[in-house]
């Protein structure tokens, strides 16, 4: 998100390798509820599957977490770490085409609504106005230097209420951004 208006919660971060990419990523992970949806947006090489790996790792999924390409929707057994706030699967999607988006929602609404869990989609493009509005939106872009990233996080209505204590859990990554007096 850009220009002067920028909605309040916003989170901007910044990582300097795939390790950090995915401490930051299993720190947000901490703060998930069955039900929740997070939007990963970026282009190839962004980052996407790897904050998925963290993320995943901060629910205490075992077991290596590769890109969903092809598959759509891969669901993951949750660990202690996810069990202890109530999350026991996560499901990991990939939206590599938008014919399947519709595909990849009544997929991982199933599981949602039936499996207490949260879903982890990987989106290509610019904009995900479908699944958006209450989702966290992750925004990764390359940075100055190979190994860094950008990472702006935009919760969504149901992340409310989590905004301060988001900003709080990923201040070791944060970035200033001028103009918007933060941090
Ligand atoms: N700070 C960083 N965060 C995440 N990935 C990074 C970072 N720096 C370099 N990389 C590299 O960028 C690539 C990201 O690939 P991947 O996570 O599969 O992206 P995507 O799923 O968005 O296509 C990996 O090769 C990873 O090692
Ligand atoms: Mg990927």
């Amino acid at each position: 998100v850009t220009g002067g208006d920028r909605p309040a919660g916003i989170v901007d971060a910044v990582t300097s390798s795939p390790a950090a990419t995915r401490a930051l990523a299993a720190e947000l992970a901490t703060l998930a509820r069955p039900g929740d949806t997070v939007l990963l947006a970026g282009d190839l090489g962004a980052g996407k599957t790897t904050f998925a790996q963290g993320f995943a790792a901060g629910l205490g999924v075992e077991g290596p977490v590769t890109s969903p390409t092809f598959t759509l929707v891969r669901p993951y057994r949750c660990g202690p770490a996810g069990l202890d706030i109530g999350v026991r699967t996560l499901v990991h999607a990939d939206v590599y085409r938008l014919d399947h988006l519709q595909e990849v929602v009544d997929l991982a609404l199933v599981e949602l609504v039936e499996d207490a869990a949260v879903a982890l989609v990987e989106w290509g493009d610019v904009a995900a106005p479908v699944l958006g509005a209450d989702a966290l939106v992750v925004r990764i872009e390359r940075g100055e230097d190979d190994d860094e990233r950008r990472i702006e996080l935009v919760p969504g209505a149901s992340w409310a209420g989590r905004a301060g204590e988001l900003a709080r859990r990923l201040a070791p990554w944060a970035r200033a951004v001028p103009g918007t007096g933060r941090p």
